[in-house]
């Protein structure tokens, strides 16, 4: 059984050297930071995993969020843990029962790889999701963003994620060149860089309902964009 450790890792940032590093203007970072933290005081959403920090509802939310808007996956949530309120529950169940709960959200490959995951933290950690970075990468079905999400948000650790809404904001603030897909590796440096230190929560969970609010994919509101006197891409123009 492997040991579950809850003291968090020294964060590794990347040099502002690295080949890949977006260069930061002084005090941009410090800006973006206050400047989103006191937005999502005003304006952040007030959704039902943000009133829990048990990692099996966490990831619940994560899995169901990919790919499937906020108002769809709110009465599913709740649905899916009344039906399946814990690891064991959900690994108990059939596979064919867990696809029909979780119908109609769509891209049934998810209900399969949950019920995995529930399968795996029962058996290799006694229904324990563990907090250590590679630990969760080796579950099948969890990658990179929900690795960070669950870091994040179960265990409040400063981890990076990066989801469509972040690369869209990250890119547009700092970049705002060349095409976003092909810039993962120094996205996920920014996106790890400008946490603040024991701040990664409401970063995290701040900078994702920027980019679903703010900082939308169409017609972004960049007129009232606590960003925008430092923001490389105000103001938008349409896609290029
Ligand atoms: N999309 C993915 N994770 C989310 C979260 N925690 N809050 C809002 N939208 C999300």
């Amino acid at each position: 059984m492997p040991t579950k450790s809850r003291v968090q890792k020294p964060l590794r940032r990347p040099k502002q050297s690295s080949k890949h590093s977006v260069s930061l203007a002084r005090g941009q970072k410090q800006r973006f930071q206050q400047r989103l933290l006191k937005w999502y005081k005003q304006h952040g959403r007030d959704l039902p995993w943000r009133k829990t920090s048990d990692p099996y509802h966490i990831l619940v939310s994560e899995v169901m969020l990919q790919q499937t808007q906020v108002d769809r996956v709110i009465p599913k949530y709740h649905e899916f843990l009344e039906r399946y309120p814990s690891f064991e529950e959900l690994a108990g169940a059939p596979v064919a029962e867990v696809k029909q709960t979780w119908y109609p959200l769509g891209y049934n490959i998810r209900p399969e790889r949950l019920h995995s995951i529930a399968c795996e933290t029962v058996v290799r950690y006694g229904g324990k999701l563990p907090s250590d970075p590679d630990e969760l990468l080796s579950f099948k079905g969890i990658g990179r963003y929900t690795a960070g999400a669950i870091r994040s948000f179960a265990f409040n650790e400063d981890a990076p994620i990066l989801d469509t809404n972040v690369i869209r904001v990250l890119h547009r603030v700092f970049i705002a060149t060349g095409d976003p897909k092909a810039q993962k590796a120094a996205l996920w440096e920014l996106s790890e860089a400008l946490i603040p230190r024991g701040k990664g929560y409401d970063f995290n969970q701040a900078i994702m309902d920027f980019g679903a609010t703010v900082c939308a994919a169409r017609d972004p509101y960049c007129l009232l964009c606590p960003m925008k006197t430092f923001c490389k891409t105000f103001p938008f123009k349409g896609p290029k």
